[in-house]
């Protein structure tokens, strides 16, 4: 485990800009630094670097971090990787006891950290059985891509993870799924005798497993059960290793198989992914659509394969934009990638995909297919049919694309067939964004803390209850500056200690905010009395309104003699408050 103050100590000699800077130039823009997001297909630059704040953000995708989560985004390191290397940068040596993966103590690593170990052993594993390689190359797959995939082995037996881990029983092991028990108790190990295939979160870090039998035997894949590390329905596998493809080709190739994303890159095709199992999902398709312009399905022509095509066609509508797009391809009976690019090599295999049907053409030909066109019911079910697809389009140009081409197979004008349809009218913007969370009070008050962690000892704790995520979020800050002496964490710091923790999502979304509308020097105070008065304010209102509650139903008779006290002084100091604004 590397001690938080090591990692303290060496963000605080990183420069967040010099490490972007060599890998993705960057340009002044006022106080910060700017460039075109790495992480995601932009023409304008919307990926904004702090000095100050020793943080980037994409206003683009949402993708932000310290120089630690650059590296671990960019490269794809695990986070341990990402300490080594920066550490090496800056001429620091990373404890030695730093341990297999930082967890959030000594005794109860994290579940990502155990997810570590479980890959390195199985990645050692694999180098010791003559069975698995064997599979790997009769299926044509290199030491090289092996290691690119970082695929492993879990060997057969019942309790393998015992030699990893000193205590198999723990929770943990069960809870990231690489434990089972059976009914009478007995703990196994869910992978055994299994090829394994990694699936690495956008952040570096293995979540989940999919474990493949070597030749025949049913279940012939087993993957990981969803974990709080695990949402099959959010996860890809091999996206970290196909993100620098994707932003080539500023496109990406969604198959069904582990072994095909492997063969492909195999065979130097390597802007794919593999949804796990499961149909494509919307938020499938918005993570792919944050990096590419263009996404292209690849399906088996089968009936299977034809019906996964239309769930993922459905799920695209929604989101796709103006200037996305979204295109299929069905194979030949029979095959799939990987057996494609094996027989018929790179190029044809992607000849093939440049053919790809454009979700338009495929839906009007599935509709059609669907509806007898030569008859008014038929062409009346058409209409119907492609009512609800057309209502969730979120392209505007593209529905007015469809629209015509129902309109002209249904024997309708346009206008009657939007007369139909409840349609987002022409005016109002393509897409309109949900609308923002109220600001709680609490959101300045983070944004405060994260530019002047000083301020904590002003800030009276019992103005902070814990009632919402921001409020929680700042009770954490103020007791880690509280807690860590004379020299007040920085920004970054203070960032990287919320890594894993409830609080990152506010945290970091508070830095965010912060890029951009920083808080000027010689308002800063002023602000910090502002939001502590509200703050005050908006406690004694609760009190007031528990004590008039109290009142209302018992009088005020029924009160203590504290209390009464207390609701007279409130009530005369809300009277002079409205009477004050009033004037
Ligand atoms: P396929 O049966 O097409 O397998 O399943 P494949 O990827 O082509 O594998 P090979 O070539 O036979 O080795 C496609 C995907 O469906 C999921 C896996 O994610 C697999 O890669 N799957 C399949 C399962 O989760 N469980 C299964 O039993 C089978
Ligand atoms: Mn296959």
């Amino acid at each position: 485990m590397i001690p938080e103050s090591f990692i303290q100590d060496l963000l605080s000699r990183v420069d967040v800009v010099d490490l972007i800077d060599a890998h993705v130039p960057l340009k002044r823009a006022g106080a910060n630094f700017a460039a075109c997001c790495p992480f995601h297909s932009e023409k304008s630059p919307s990926f904004t670097v702090s000095p100050s704040k020793q943080f980037y953000h994409c206003f683009g995708c949402g993708a932000h971090g310290t120089a630690i989560g650059f590296l671990m985004q960019y490269s794809g390191m695990g986070f341990i990787d990402a300490v080594r290397e920066l550490a090496g940068r800056v001429g620091m040596t990373v404890p030695e006891n730093a341990g297999p993966a930082r967890g959030t103590s000594a005794d109860t690593p994290s579940l990502v950290a155990i997810m570590a170990s479980a890959a390195r052993f199985y990645r050692e594993q694999l180098k010791c059985s003559p069975a698995a390689i064997a599979y790997l190359k009769q299926r044509g797959v290199s030491g090289e891509i092996a290691a690119r995939f970082a695929l492993g082995y879990a060997p057969d037996g019942w309790q393998n993870l015992a030699a990893v881990f000193d205590d198999y029983a723990r929770p943990e092991l069960q809870l990231a799924g690489l434990v089972a028990s059976n009914e009478r108790g007995r703990l196994y190990d869910r992978f055994r005798d299994r090829l394994i295939f990694p699936i690495v979160s956008q952040s570096g870090e293995v979540i989940a497993f999919g474990g493949r039998v070597l030749g025949q035997g049913e279940p012939k894949y087993l993957n990981s059960p969803e974990t709080p590390l695990f949402e099959k329905g959010r996860e890809l596998f091999g996206l970290p290793q196909a993100r620098r493809a994707i932003r080539e080709h500023d496109a990406v190739l969604v198959v069904e198989g582990y072994l095909d994303v492997v063969a492909l890159a195999q065979h130097g095709v390597a802007n794919v992914v593999a949804t796990l199992g499961t149909a494509t999902t919307t938020r499938h398709v918005e993570k792919l659509l944050r990096q590419a312009e263009k996404i292209v399905f690849c399906f088996d022509g089968d009936a299977a394969g034809r019906k996964a095509a239309w769930r993922a066609l459905e799920n695209c509508l929604p989101v796709l934009g103006d200037r996305k797009s979204a295109a299929f391809v069905f194979l030949p009976e029979g095959e799939d990638p990987d057996s494609l690019v094996r027989k018929r090599g790179a190029d044809a295999f992607r000849r093939i995909v440049a053919e790809a049907i454009p979700l338009s053409d495929f839906l009007v030909r599935e509709l059609r297919g669907r509806c007898e066109l030569d008859t008014a019911e038929g062409r009346a079910r058409l209409v119907a049919e492609a009512k609800p697809l057309l209502e969730q389009l979120q392209s505007s140009l593209l529905r007015l694309q469809l629209v015509k081409r129902v309109a002209q197979l249904s024997g309708l004008s346009q206008a009657e067939l939007e007369s139909q349809y409840r349609l987002p009218s022409a005016n109002r913007p393509a897409s309109p964004r949900p609308a923002r969370q109220a600001p709680s009070l609490f959101r300045p008050l983070l944004r405060l803390l994260l530019q002047k962690p000083e301020l904590t000892a002003e800030i009276p704790l019992e103005l902070l209850p814990d009632d919402s995520p921001e409020a929680r979020a700042a009770r954490e800050l103020c007791s880690m500056i509280a807690s860590s002496g004379e020299r007040a964490p920085s920004c970054a710091q203070l960032i990287e200690r919320c890594r894993g923790s409830e609080h990152e999502a506010v945290v970091t979304s508070a830095a965010a905010e912060l890029i951009r509308h920083p808080f000027a020097e010689d308002t800063l105070d002023a602000e910090f009395r502002g939001v502590i008065g509200r703050l005050r304010e908006s406690a004694e209102r609760r009190s007031f309104a528990l004590l008039q509650a109290r009142a209302q139903r018992f009088g005020v008779s029924g009160l203590s003699d504290e209390e009464k006290r207390q609701y007279l002084a409130s009530l005369a100091s809300w009277a002079g408050r409205a009477k004050r604004s009033e004037v």
